[in-house]
């Protein structure tokens, strides 16, 4: 091969590499980190991307000069020449991936032990997904539990998934790991916050109606404003664990519905603005009805089978009645 050629080809691989380089660096592919164990994923993606990019710029070039040097002439009929393989260039370009790939995979392993590694003593929280909400268990002896994830920063959290009717899944795009919640099994997610702030779960696994409205506030916070909001929400600083408004919150009801008192405006079920009580049953008792056995009455444009009917087992008598009351002294 001539001198000129090959640094024809090194000149197609570095403009290649460059563009491929500017790609991957200029567009925002991927959100800011909020935890070791993103940055660990980072990490792993930008080992990739390196790999890719050389792969790629050595293939661009090869292709390049091929189209533009070796082009047949439009009248030009022959057949090229046989050629018969070279086993010295397959010998190379099957050891260099090979090499490549398992570095890939050591350093992915690598990344899969440490994130799953929550160290000796992390903050312990019960994650409970249903259609279509979220739920947390705070660790401690006032079993706190909030329709919101708090989490203080720079400590390890281990959570454990469970679901209560179908598969779900745990994502916060800022940190990294997903996890799906599977009913009758739990699995667990490891998060160690490194940034102060709010963020949004969601559920990425399709779950029914009210999938896209299934998701729950996330807040990172300093340890002392963690054990401040762990006591309100165990029912210490004003909120009381089995009022209305709490069960409303926690169960989930405004994933799938609006009530102006909770602030929720969600249409995947009936609006609990102006209730109207069907079957001649008075408000109360069409209202504990429909949170007990939900397809008892299917309001028009509404399909059965969607809420779950597992509220006379989930909710204490007491709370299903502090949230009857809520519900019927909201109406307008
Ligand atoms: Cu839960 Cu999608």
């Amino acid at each position: 091969m001539r001198r000129g050629s090959i640094v024809r080809i090194a000149i197609y691989g570095v403009v290649a590499g460059i563009l491929a380089s500017l790609a991957a660096v200029l567009i925002p592919w991927l959100p800011t980190s909020a935890s070791e164990e993103m940055d660990r994923i980072e990490f792993t993606f930008w080992f990739t991307t390196v790999i890719c990019i050389g792969v790629f710029s050595v293939v661009a070039a090869a292709i390049l000069y091929s189209v533009l040097n070796f082009r047949v002439q439009p009248e030009d009929e022959s057949d090229g020449p046989p050629i018969h393989g070279h086993t010295g260039l397959e010998i190379v370009w099957t050891a260099i991936p090979a090499v490549l790939v398992t570095a890939i995979s050591i350093v992915s392993a690598i990344v899969l032990a440490k994130n799953d590694d929550a160290g000796p003593n992390p903050l312990r929280i019960a994650v409970t997904a249903q259609q279509f909400a979220w739920r947390f268990e705070y660790p401690g002896d006032a079993k706190a539990t909030s329709g919101e994830l708090v989490l203080p920063v720079d400590r390890a959290a281990k959570l454990t998934l469970h679901s209560l009717d179908v598969i779900h899944s745990f994502w916060v795009p800022e940190f990294g790991q997903k996890s799906d919640a599977v009913p009758g099994i739990e699995t667990t997610l490891v998060i160690t916050p490194t940034r102060k702030g709010s963020y949004s779960l969601r559920c990425t696994e399709l779950c029914g109606l009210g999938h896209a409205t299934m998701r729950a506030p996330v807040r990172v916070v300093d340890q002392a404003e963690y054990e401040k909001f762990v006591t309100a929400a165990a029912g210490g600083g004003g909120a009381d664990a089995n009022s209305g408004e709490t069960v409303f919150a926690t169960a989930g009801c405004g994933g799938c519905h609006a009530f102006e008192p909770a602030g929720t405006d969600a249409e995947v079920g009936p609006n609990l603005n102006a209730i109207q009580p069907e079957g001649g049953k008075s408000l109360e008792d069409f209202v504990r009805e429909s949170i007990v056995d939900p397809n008892a009455v299917i309001t028009g444009g509404y399909q059965g089978d969607v809420m779950p009917n597992t509220y006379d087992k989930s909710l204490t008598d007491e709370q299903l009645d502090a949230l009857v009351q809520y519900l019927v002294e909201g109406q307008q």
